[in-house]
């Protein structure tokens, strides 16, 4: 069982196999993930919603994401473990480099992830330039939440469609190795699927993606509030959490997950 890494992503995507994307941020569920088959750990700041109860992603540290890297790049021996760049993190291209220093080193990730498409282009660079592999994030940027005047869906006017195709191709082409798409229109997801040749990992961007990524706290039913349109509790139905990330991966493979149910526009 070979460690996964970029280039088998690439593999699957051009075998058309769907990659099964989860956030992650302990030990515990980093080995149930990976016994589930999840190719992937994202070790999202969304963490500063699920487990510390903020309202956005914004007061997420990067010892924070370093300590939770750690807990999981501990326990998973296969899957591929991506670490977010916290806000403000990736400011420059310096700051960006000493940051991925600490989650790849510290925090033993072997990817990072950072929002955003022209801004970061120089970054991005620089980080594949000194060896740093890089995931891409357009659509809804969680960080730029107060910009944006709320969580809201990307991309459905032209303008915004044509500027996320544009940035997509410039990060590709800047060394980006994977791109997630977060609450795009599913014909724009699909186009840029078919577009790009790194695999495109979407959540609520519809089912023509590479793959998709959920929060896991979401699909395990472990919500107070609603979660979002675009997820599904996979506890209901199967009774175990085992049971459940297995349902999710299962419908991450066969294109059954998400469903028209889950998809917005
Ligand atoms: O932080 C996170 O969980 C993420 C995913 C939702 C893509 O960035
Ligand atoms: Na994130």
């Amino acid at each position: 069982n070979e460690r996964i890494t970029a280039a088998a992503l690439l593999a699957m995507k051009q075998r058309q196999q769907r990659i099964a994307v989860l956030t992650c941020y302990d030990a515990s569920f980093a080995q149930l993930l990976e016994a589930a088959g999840v190719e992937v750990l994202l070790v999202g700041d969304s963490l500063g919603m699920v487990l510390q109860g903020h309202d956005t992603t914004l007061p997420v540290t990067l010892d924070h994401m370093v300590y939770h890297s750690a807990c999981v790049s501990r326990a998973a021996q296969r899957a591929l473990v991506i670490a977010d760049l916290p806000f403000l993190s990736f400011a420059t291209p310096e700051r960006a480099l000493d940051a991925a220093a600490r989650l790849l080193g510290e925090g033993g990730a072997r990817m990072v992830k950072l929002e955003g498409g022209g801004r970061v282009i120089a970054t991005v660079e620089h980080l594949t330039n000194f060896g740093v592999p890089v995931c891409a994030h357009l659509g809804l940027l969680p960080q730029s939440v107060h910009r944006l005047g709320g969580f809201r869906y990307q991309g459905k006017d032209s303008a915004t469609a044509i500027r996320i195709e544009q940035d997509a191709l410039a990060l590709q082409a800047a060394g980006a190795q994977l791109l997630v798409l977060e609450c795009v229109p599913a014909v724009l997801a699909a186009t840029l699927s078919e577009r790009l040749t790194i695999p495109v990992i979407g959540i609520g961007a519809g089912n023509r993606c590479d793959g998709q990524v959920l929060v896991l706290y979401d699909i395990v039913g472990a919500t107070a509030q609603r979660p979002p349109r675009f997820s599904k509790n996979f506890l209901t139905g199967t009774g175990t959490l085992p049971a459940a990330i297995a349902a999710y991966v299962a419908a991450v493979k066969s294109g059954e997950f998400p469903g028209r149910e889950q998809t917005l526009a």
